[in-house]
């Protein structure tokens, strides 16, 4: 997990706008948030998370062959977050993108990064939720700002025999919703402007209560559905890491299912709404609580922006967590992280010589590109 030290609790939002404490709670179920400070990006946060994750399982990150990073927040419109992770953690045989899919983000890029280990096409993929929705929220619109936090939770899947993975996926979008939730300007429909700016068009805009109609619908049929093409009965299911965006919506989930709330893993507590981080959070942190007990059917559900929502049903292996990783093997992952940054600079210091190298000849030689 990569979690920002910066802790916003109610009191301290209801000191700059109209809201409280007692509001914030009963509706959503939230307390309190991380917040990156100057510094921080979704990246930054991403890095720590898939670093952690490459030493939780022991992994050199040489060996992994794709990165996927979901997020609505990237550094950089362009180029994309999970290029920057690649290089950080110096997975050089690595390929890597960005996914958008809101809030199911990481749920998608599981479901994707299960797939290319299905298909032969990689061994290890490193699949990562990582946002800091508080650079695109509007801090003067109580009916926003209250709700998100940021974060990064990251997972490394390995091809494996035996029981343990994934056994049934769902993704499902339904774009006539796109207004209910979205960021009105700044891509190619309304590209970024003095007005744009002035009006906060940059600013996420949602319709709470249609989202919550929606989510409240959507998060028990993915389960179901989920279930049945993974042919378990609901009932069998040990453990729900739902999208953690309302205490509500998640017990609105759990009557219509007909489990106990308390199979739900549940911490947005403490996170606020991280969006794409929000399961794999959770799921970290349910992991280390030693929750999950090897055999355990569990379903990950997110639904979010697009619309889109997304389920897998997997079943936990023999944990790893629980052996002590060799000093030696942290040592080398620490030197490699150190030698990723020195091979990034000295790639970058070559290219600007070469470049000045070409700009100094040309007029010399009369060569043109
Ligand atoms: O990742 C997916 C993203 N989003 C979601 O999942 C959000 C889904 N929606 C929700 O969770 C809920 O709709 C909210 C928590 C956003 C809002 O809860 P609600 O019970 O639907 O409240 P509401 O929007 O119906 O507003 C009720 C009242 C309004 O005042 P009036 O018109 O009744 O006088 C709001 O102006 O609460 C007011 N209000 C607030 N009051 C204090 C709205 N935000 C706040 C606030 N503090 N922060």
């Amino acid at each position: 997990m990569g979690l920002p030290t910066q802790v916003v609790t109610n009191a301290d939002l209801a000191e700059r706008i109209d809201t409280s404490d007692e509001w914030i709670r009963s509706r959503t179920g939230i307390a309190e948030r991380r917040i990156v400070d100057a510094r921080e990006t979704t990246a930054s946060l991403a890095i720590t998370a898939a670093r952690q994750a490459l030493q939780r399982a022991d992994a050199d990150p040489r060996q992994v062959d794709l990165i996927i990073v979901a997020t609505a927040t990237p550094d950089y419109p362009l180029a994309s977050t999970a290029c920057l992770v690649q290089d950080a953690i110096g997975a050089v045989n690595a390929g890597a993108f960005d996914l958008g899919a809101g809030c199911s983000g990481f749920v998608y890029a599981l479901v994707m990064g299960h797939r290319s280990i299905a298909s032969g096409e990689s061994e290890l993929v490193l699949v990562i939720g990582a946002d800091t929705l508080s650079r695109m929220v509007d801090w003067d619109d109580r009916a926003t700002c209250v709700l998100f936090g940021d974060g990064a939770g990251a997972v490394l899947l390995r091809a494996t025999e035996g029981s343990a993975g994934i056994h049934g996926t769902l993704l499902g979008s339904d774009g006539s919703g796109s207004q209910m939730l979205y960021v009105p300007a700044g891509g190619s429909a309304r590209p970024a402007s003095a007005e744009t700016v002035a009006n906060k068009e940059h600013a996420l805009r949602m319709d709470g209560r249609q989202v919550y109609r929606f989510a409240t619908q959507t998060m028990a049929d993915a389960c179901e559905r989920v279930a049945e093409r993974a042919g378990l009965p609901v009932d069998e299911i040990h453990h729900f890491v739902p999208h953690q965006a309302n205490q509500r919506i998640i017990a609105q989930a759990a009557k219509r299912l007909q489990v106990d709330e308390s199979r739900f893993v549940c911490n947005l507590e403490r996170y606020g709404n991280t969006s794409a981080a929000s399961v794999p959070i959770a799921l970290c942190e349910a992991a280390e609580e030693g929750r999950f007990r090897p055999g355990d059917h569990i379903i990950l559900v997110g639904f979010g922006a697009g619309l889109t929502w997304a389920a897998a049903l997997l079943q936990w292996g023999e944990t790893e967590l629980a052996r002590p990783v060799p000093w030696w093997h942290s040592l080398g992952r620490k030197a490699l992280y150190g030698w990723a940054r020195v091979r990034s600079r000295s790639r970058r210091t070559r290219r600007s010589i070469a470049q000045w190298l070409w700009r100094l000849l040309v007029p010399l030689t009369g060569l043109r590109d």
